[in-house]
Formats: C-alpha cells, sequence, structure tokens
C-alpha cells in the first residue's frame, strides 16, 4: 500500500466524500485500479477514525473472500496486507462471473451491504469486477445502484471506457465522480487469474474434511430433491423405456419429475414421462456432473456457513458427501449449487450445468 500512485484527486476525492453515513460504488473496466482505490480510501478513512465496510463484489478476483462469492469486511484500521483477505461475512454467487447468476449477485451484494450497515460501517465501499460491456452488464450494473442507492459512484476510467453507463447514470441524477486510472496499473493475464484463483480455493478448503449431510434435512433451490415422493422405477408404465439408465432415482413434487441418473448421455422419454406423470417440467441430474462442484452451504436465514465440493450424491440413501470446512453442517438448511468445479487440491477446472430441465 505504501508504494501505491496516489494522484493528487484522489485525496480530495477521499477528503470530499469522508463526512457522513454513506454507501459508495467503485466502477472501471478490468484492471483499472478499483480495488486499489478502495484500499486506499479504507486506509485514508480509517485513518480518521471512521469504520469502513468493504464489500468485495468481484466474484472471479475477489480480494478480501473468496472466487463465486460477494464478501464484506470491516476496517477500523487501515487495511495492511496486499490482499487482506478472511471476510467478516461472505455470499456464495455460484460462479466467478454474473453470467447466469444475475439474481444472485445482486441479492448477494444487498446483504453483504446491509450487513455493513447493520455493523455500524460509516462508509460502506463496494468493490467491482471490470464487467462493464454490453447490455448485460449495463442492466446488472443498473439494477446494482437501483438496489443499493449510493450517495456516489466512483468511476476509474483511462479515457471514455464507462461513459456508456456513466452518461445513463447522470441523466438518472447519480452523483458520479470520474477519476483517471493511475498510470502505474499493471495487467494481469488469464493465466495469473487462474492461478489467483486457485490459491484462494487452496487457503480456503485447507482445513476441509469429508462430511455427509441428509437430503431431507436440506433444501436445494434449483431443484425438489428431498421434498418429493419418491417414485420405484420398476412402477413405471412398461411403455417408459429410460435407454442407458442403470437405476435412475425418481422424484415427484408438484409439477415436476427429478430424475437423477448415475452416468450421462441416456436418452429420456420426456412426453411419455410428462404424460405418465401429470406433470409440466422434467428435470434430469447426471451425478457425474456433481463431482466436485462447488455448493453453497447456508443457513435457516439465507447466511452462507461456507463452500463445499460434491463428492458423491446417493439419492437412494439420501446423502449428499461433500468437502467442507464448515464444522456445523447441522446449521445448512439450503444447498447452493454452483457451476464451477474444483479439485480437493484448489486446482479450478471447469464449469457445469449440472441440471437439465425439459
Ligand atoms: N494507483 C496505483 N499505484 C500503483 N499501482 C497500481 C495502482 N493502481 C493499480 N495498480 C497496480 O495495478 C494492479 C491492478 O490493480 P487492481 O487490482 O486495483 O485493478 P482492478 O481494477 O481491481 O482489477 P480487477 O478488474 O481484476 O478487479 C495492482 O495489483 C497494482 O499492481
Ligand atoms: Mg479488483
Amino acid at each position: 500500500m505504501n508504494t501505491i500512485d496516489v494522484p493528487k484527486e484522489w485525496h480530495q476525492t477521499a477528503e470530499k466524500l469522508k463526512h457522513g453515513t454513506n454507501v459508495g460504488i467503485i466502477i472501471g473496466k478490468i484492471d483499472s485500479g478499483k480495488s486499489v482505490l478502495c484500499k486506499y480510501l479504507a486506509r485514508a478513512w480509517t485513518a480518521s477514525r471512521i469504520r469502513v465496510g468493504y464489500v468485495d463484489s468481484d466474484l472471479g478476483q475477489s480480494t478480501i473472500g473468496f472466487p463465486t462469492t460477494v464478501s464484506l469486511k470491516i476496517f477500523d484500521a487501515p487495511p495492511q496486507c496486499r490482499n487482506d483477505s478472511n471476510p467478516s461475512h461472505f455470499q456464495f454467487v455460484g460462479n466467478t462471473a454474473p453470467e447466469g447468476f444475475l439474481l444472485q449477485t445482486l441479492h448477494a451484494v444487498k446483504m453483504m451491504t446491509d450487513k455493513s450497515r447493520q455493523q455500524g460501517a460509516e462508509i460502506t465501499l463496494i468493490d467491482t469486477s471490470g464487467f462493464i460491456d454490453g447490455p448485460v452488464a449495463r442492466i446488472l450494473k443498473l439494477h446494482k445502484i437501483e438496489m443499493l442507492r449510493p450517495q456516489w459512484i466512483l468511476a476509474l476510467q483511462a479515457k471514455d471506457e464507462i461513459e456508456h453507463l456513466l452518461k445513463g447514470y447522470e441523466k438518472m441524477g447519480w452523483q458520479i465522480i470520474r477519476l483517471a486510472c493511475s498510470k502505474h496499473v499493471v495487467t494481469r493475464s488469464q493465466a495469473e487469474r487462474q492461478r489467483y484463483r486457485n490459491e484462494k480455493y487452496k487457503a480456503y478448503f485447507k482445513q476441509a474434511r469429508i462430511t455427509d449431510c441428509s437430503v431431507h434435512k436440506v433444501v436445494f433451490p434449483s431443484c425438489v430433491l428431498g421434498t418429493g415422493e419418491r417414485i420405484d422405477p420398476s412402477a413405471l408404465p412398461k411403455e417408459i423405456c429410460m435407454h442407458g439408465m442403470n437405476r435412475p432415482y425418481l422424484e415427484k413434487c408438484g409439477n415436476e419429475l427429478l430424475i437423477i441418473a448415475d452416468d450421462v448421455g441416456a436418452s429420456i422419454p420426456v412426453s411419455q414421462l410428462k404424460e405418465s406423470f401429470d406433470v409440466g417440467l422434467v428435470v434430469l441430474i447426471e451425478k457425474p456432473g456433481l463431482k466436485d462442484l462447488l455448493v453453497g452451504l447456508n443457513d435457516e436465514y439465507n447466511n452462507t456457513l461456507g463452500l463445499a465440493t460434491v463428492i458423491d450424491l446417493d439419492p437412494f440413501a439420501g446423502k449428499l458427501t461433500l468437502f467442507t470446512p464448515v464444522q456445523d453442517i447441522h446449521k445448512v438448511a439450503t444447498i447452493r449449487l454452483g457451476t464451477v468445479k474444483v479439485e480437493r487440491d484448489g486446482g479450478e477446472y471447469g464449469r457445469a450445468r449440472v441440471i437439465q430441465y425439459w
């Protein structure tokens, strides 16, 4: 922190914004110096005895928390090291980018911002990802701003790359403070970003162990597992043939029929199943897709207790085996499925959409 370039307008901005109870958001493209600016502000304000809440909403390159999460850390003293990890709270979203998880991203940022205020932060700073281009980014950022209602938006630009966002915000009456990116900004390659994430997973799962969880005691918001009526596969009408499926697990709840297959690539007679079970939706989970999937373990108030990866699911025994550092597994009320696959030594090795809907 001591070696960073602090342009004169950063000092002036820190002084100008330090009064009152505020929420502020920092936006800029990837590698524009957002996180360095956030840490500078946290340092400047805590030095003036202001309690600062740092909400890290960058799902891929989290400074405070872990990949796939939005996190919060309260600072009463200046941040010390480059990556001041160890968040006070975090909320699982499910992916290292908001695509496919827009609702979860917004909800998580709102939860962490509310928590920051509850914990007495006088200023809550929201660090964001560099997701700025295109209509989806524009819609997400606008909803974030409308939901959080920040007193100011700090915009870091090298030239005019986020004017397509800022012009609209200005029309809507939000206070924008434009700052130039530092000439000392260092860009990072995709490989460096991946390595950074892997180190974060590795550190997080260092104390993890294998533990079982009863699927009957938890809810999976993305499917009906454990909430419906189990169907014995031998009770399937003879004309329904599930090619390539050894012993499928079937469960019906409301308008949905859930099928859990041991293997991938089975053919599902969707229309026949819908007609036979009088459902509108057939949902398929192929077990190999679940292996090493990163999931969020949330308590009854929807606070994330921690992350886990899936080792195995035995739906017949109602048992989900997880690898997680979370101790209070009995407090888990919901399990949120993500899309990232992480090996036990912390290596991220792919993405999977494990639930198919017809
Ligand atoms: N003001 C500055 N003075 C010195 N170095 C800086 C400054 N701003 C940024 N850097 C350098 O650039 C790197 C990237 O900055 P930073 O991590 O803040 O960018 P970012 O916009 O948060 O990136 P991302 O989009 O990946 O979150 C930093 O690690 C640091 O080395
Ligand atoms: Mg950053």
